[in-house]
């Protein structure tokens, strides 16, 4: 896969050939967008099973492999959830008494199900969106919740693809996304890519451009949405979401069904990663500055629902408690 971690500037691709290669793949954000973690690792479950010979032994690699990918990153709840449901294809009665070959080509044969369904949610939530998009909108994003973020479309910039697909023309304001600046790296490199006009800016403009009645829609991806609707994404997309209720701009979420969590009431039972301190100072050993100074390094916040005009996904712009997609 492409390391994101090297864009825009160079387009390196990766090859993932162990579990603890796509551990840290998922930890370094080489790879990285809730929906691209989940496929990820689904994928790394198959490859710990890679050169066993027999069913134990297979067996015994994926259970192993199990928390170790499960954990890496505790916000998105995709990938907790595509661990899962490969873990209950593994101890499925259909598999019970199935030989080393049948049980890996099982699970991979679910891992590549899970990939083509991520496809079609996209494409379902950028259909579902388009028209949220009008005819000369300039429509603001934070991070990156396109193709790099998930096997198919994406889920913010699907809407965007689609708008655009379908002969709107409008402009795209790219927040820059402190401080691995996914939205100036990697948004900006796609929306040029697919030649749609995108303006990156300080995550800190923003206000500027809100009062100057400069943006007329917000839509952003998420990490987890909780029962409620209260939505975990990137670090910054409260404050974006502030702002737009501030200048009375809408304010959408785009995601798909599996990045949905029923099982928790609201937004405070979402785990938060904390990252690494350099991320925040810069990582450059030479710019560290003097010992003594704390930082925090928050990767996500959570949008209470009452500041989200609708949720997009791929049945639909929906509002709580999401009926259409409870299952
Ligand atoms: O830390 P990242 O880059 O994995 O964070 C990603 C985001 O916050 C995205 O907006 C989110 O996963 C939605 S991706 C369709």
């Amino acid at each position: 896969m492409i390391d994101q971690t090297l864009l825009p500037d160079r387009q390196r691709l990766i090859a993932i050939e162990t579990v603890e290669a796509m551990v840290d793949a998922i930890e370094r954000l080489a790879i990285r967008g809730a929906p691209a973690i989940g496929v990820a690792g689904a994928y790394g479950l198959c490859l710990a099973m890679r050169g066993t010979h027999t069913v134990e032994e297979a067996r015994s690699a994926f259970q192993a492999a199990l928390p170790r990918l499960r954990n890496v990153r505790p916000t998105a709840v995709n990938l907790q959830r595509m661990v899962e449901r490969m873990a209950k294809m593994e101890a499925s009665a259909e598999l019970a008494d199935s030989d080393c070959r049948t049980l890996r080509e099982k699970l991979l044969a679910q891992a590549m199900s899970i990939e083509e369904e991520d496809r079609h949610l996209c494409q379902g939530i950028g259909i579902a969106g388009a028209d949220l998009i009008a005819d000369g909108a300039t429509v603001l994003t934070h991070c990156n919740a396109g193709r790099l973020a998930t096997a198919g479309s994406g889920t913010a910039l699907a809407i965007m693809y689609e708008a655009w697909r379908q002969g709107r023309r409008f402009k795209v304001i790219a927040d820059e996304t402190r401080p691995l600046l996914q939205g100036a790296r990697l948004t900006a490199w796609e929306l040029e890519k697919a030649g749609i006009p995108v303006t990156v800016i300080c995550d800190n403009a923003a206000g500027h451009l809100f009062a100057k009645g400069m943006i007329d829609l917000v839509i952003t991806g998420a990490d987890r949405v909780a029962s409620n609707g209260d939505a975990a994404n990137k670090i910054g997309t409260y404050t974006v979401a502030c702002l737009a209720r501030a200048h009375e701009v809408p304010f959408y979420i785009a995601s798909p069904s599996t990045t949905f969590d029923f099982d928790i009431a609201c937004g405070d039972e979402i785990p938060i990663e904390e990252r690494a301190e350099g991320e925040v100072w810069g990582g450059a050993a030479e710019s560290r500055p003097a010992a003594g100074i704390a930082y925090r390094n928050p990767a996500f916040d959570v949008t209470p629902a009452e500041l989200i005009a609708g949720w997009v996904t791929e049945a639909g712009i929906l509002q709580p408690p999401f009926e259409k997609i409870r299952s």
